[in-house]
């Protein structure tokens, strides 16, 4: 089979293509992908979510959606912020890499665009390239909010090409009076040593979404 790539899993297309591809991709991503590309969203997001929490949700519970293998957990430690964080993802293999950091209370193995088997209510929603192409769209916003307690704070990156694609401004529009102080901001998601490493994706951006559950 051919090596996993990020043309690869652009081009997935549902839970079954996600999880076959990931366990394929799961023991070189690190070094292979984040690495070689300079990839920037798990710190572009951990950044929002430690300047934007309030001192009330400082110790209340995170979950990472698409955790993948704990790159934002990293990045949210690395940045001061200790508390305990959950993971959810469809991948086992991505989750049992996730594992060996050592850095998740629970590794919850799910579909987020399906009802979720998690009873926390979470101070904080957190994720990092999981919105993007043929992986999650904004169907999944509703799960999240069913897992969020009120006043939390979510930080999500959302891959710039499918915002107009997958109708994200029609989803927000449709959570006008669940959700409150929504805002965004655009960032490169791969650094310089992506020109290198893969010239076709190193311009691509994404919107770093941020807001709070009413
Ligand atoms: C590009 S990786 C990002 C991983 C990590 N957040 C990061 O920034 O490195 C996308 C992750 O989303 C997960 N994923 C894709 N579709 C999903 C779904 N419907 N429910 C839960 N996880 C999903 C994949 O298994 C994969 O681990």
């Amino acid at each position: 089979m051919e090596k996993p790539d990020l043309s690869g899993a652009y081009a997935l297309n549902g839970p079954d293509d996600c999880r076959r591809l990931y366990a394929d991709w799961a023991g070189s991503y690190d070094a292979d992908f984040a690495a070689t590309m300079a990839y920037r969203l798990p710190c572009e997001v951990a950044a929002t979510y430690a300047r934007e929490r309030t001192a009330a949700m400082a110790e209340g519970d995170i979950l990472d959606v698409g955790a993948g293998t704990g790159l934002l957990a990293a990045a949210l430690r690395g940045l001061g912020i200790g508390a305990t964080i959950d993971a959810v993802d469809l991948s086992t293999a991505m989750l049992a890499q996730a594992g060996r950091k050592g850095l998740y209370r629970a590794l919850i193995e799910a579909d987020v665009t399906r009802p979720l088997p998690i009873a926390t209510r979470y101070a904080g929603i957190v994720s990092s390239g999981t919105f993007t192409h043929g992986h999650v769209g904004p169907e999944a916003l509703d799960r999240l909010l069913g897992v969020a307690r009120p006043g939390a704070l979510m930080v999500l990156s959302v891959n710039r090409a499918i915002w107009d694609a997958k109708g994200f401004d029609a989803a927000f529009a449709a959570l006008s009076g669940r959700i409150t102080d929504l805002a965004m901001d655009p960032v490169a998601i791969y650094g310089a040593d992506a020109r290198t490493a893969d010239p076709a994706h190193a311009e691509d951006t994404a919107l770093i979404v941020r807001f709070r559950v009413a």
